[in-house]
């Protein structure tokens, strides 16, 4: 089951947006950099099929490491889970949960973000 722990989801200034939302075709992810509690960190930008758009730091709680294979690339299963790149722990993409993989159980570190003026903003 997915988690919605929005104790953990972190925040940060939302002074410019992180990519404009035609940048983000449905169903796919996005790598960008954001500052959060001033420090610059990698997300995972994702906009599901329904338009929702989520975000995750771009760190593996497996083992810390980027899930991408190259900056922006990400593996997707055929049933829709976010696949590291590094040793294939595969999460789904609503409340970022690994259901399969070295770190199953573990989720991703959600990040807060909205939608507006054409673009996906840090809420
Ligand atoms: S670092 Fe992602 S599965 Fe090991």
């Amino acid at each position: 089951m997915a988690s919605e722990d929005v104790s953990e989801t972190l925040t940060g200034p939302a002074s410019a947006p992180l990519l404009a939302l035609d940048a983000l075709a449905p169903g796919t992810f996005a790598a960008v950099d954001a500052l959060l509690d001033g420090i610059e960190e990698p997300l995972i930008l994702h906009r599901a099929a329904d338009g929702a758009v989520r975000a995750w730091l771009n760190v593996c709680p497996h083992a810390g490491r980027r899930l991408d294979w190259a900056p922006g690339r990400f593996l997707v299963s055929k049933d829709g889970l976010l696949v590291c790149a590094v040793h294939g722990a595969a999460f789904e993409a609503v409340g970022g949960v690994c259901e399969a993989g070295p770190c199953r159980g573990e989720s991703l570190r959600a990040v807060a973000v909205q939608v507006r003026d054409g673009a996906v903003w840090l809420a």
